[in-house]
């Protein structure tokens, strides 16, 4: 049985409904202890704005004509869940129209790959709390995005087609030099190649390590495929730098496979050769 990539993701796509209880407990534990609140910022003007949304790596703005609309205050209390991104608001007609927004909208500001995503006027109507958690959750990809089935959605609404899996626990000695060299190492593809983290320590994570065949001992590994179609290929890496990953990912893009994942195909190949 063959399952392609699309069809894998899209059955993530599926799945991820049934999951979102547990990613959001997730989302809640780890935006950090009682006490702090955040408050969306106040964007008097075009400037600060840009300064704002170029601060981060992922922004997300409140433009409201009218500050007296039902959102406005799940906005707020939005902006206390998610303390690890910046929130702002603006009600400022010059900054309005330089964002293109008649009325209301919400907008994620991402740096990745340069893109801003909008809730329109129509959209956030009937927007509650936890539809707007779940789009900033789902579309909050970084230079480096830790994997969930929410995420994979997110992933897979974007424009970036070849996306780049890190596949490691990161309770290993190795993980802090490794992430930042991984990091590091995205910030060479930005708009490219969208870097993701999967926990190998996390149970929920073995179906996306057995979709790429690999074995418990070639971890850590790198996974790198195409949205659009079933190229994919591997590399187990045990000391993960910027060359080793620009250089796989260079390959993988030139279209040099390193490694032919197919083993399989492969022999059966070898067999009709022989
Ligand atoms: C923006 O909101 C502030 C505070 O509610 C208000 O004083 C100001 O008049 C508003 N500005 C516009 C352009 O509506
Ligand atoms: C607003 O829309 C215009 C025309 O579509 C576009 O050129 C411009 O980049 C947009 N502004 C922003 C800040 O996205
Ligand atoms: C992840 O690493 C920890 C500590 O090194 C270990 O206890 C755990 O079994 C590992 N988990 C997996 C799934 O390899």
């Amino acid at each position: 049985m063959e399952i392609s990539r699309s069809a894998c993701l899209v059955l993530s796509f599926i799945l991820m409904c049934g999951l979102v209880p547990e990613v959001m407990a997730d989302a809640e534990e780890t935006s950090g202890g009682l006490g702090t609140t955040q408050e969306p910022i106040w964007l008097p003007d075009i400037p600060a704005t840009e300064e704002f949304i170029s601060a981060a790596e992922v922004a997300i703005i409140g433009f409201f004509q009218d500050l007296e609309i039902p959102i406005v205050p799940i906005f707020r209390s939005t902006a206390q869940q998610f303390r690890d991104i910046p929130f702002g608001i603006s009600n400022s007609s010059a900054v309005l129209s330089h964002y293109n927004v008649t009325r209301n909208s919400i907008c994620l500001f991402r740096l990745v790959d340069n893109e801003q995503l909008h809730l329109d006027a129509e959209d956030i109507e009937n927007l509650d709390a936890s539809k707007l958690s779940r789009f900033i959750q789902m579309h909050s990809l970084r230079w480096v995005t830790e994997y969930s089935p929410l995420i994979a959605a997110g992933l897979f609404n974007t424009m970036v087609q070849t996306h780049l899996l890190l596949i490691m626990n990161k309770t290993s000695p190795e993980y802090e030099k490794s992430l930042q060299q991984y990091r590091e190492a995205a910030k060479l593809f930005q708009g490219q190649i969208l870097f993701v983290l999967v926990d190998s320590g996390k149970g929920g994570n073995r179906k996306v390590i057995s979709y790429f065949q690999l074995k418990e001992s070639q971890l850590p590994a790198l996974a790198i495929y195409e949205s659009v179609n079933d190229k994919w290929d591997t590399l187990p890496i045990t000391e993960v730098t910027v060359e080793k990953v620009q250089g796989f990912c260079d390959g993988f893009l030139k279209g040099t496979l390193l490694r032919d994942h197919d083993v399989e195909g492969d022999a059966e190949a070898r067999k009709e050769e022989l």
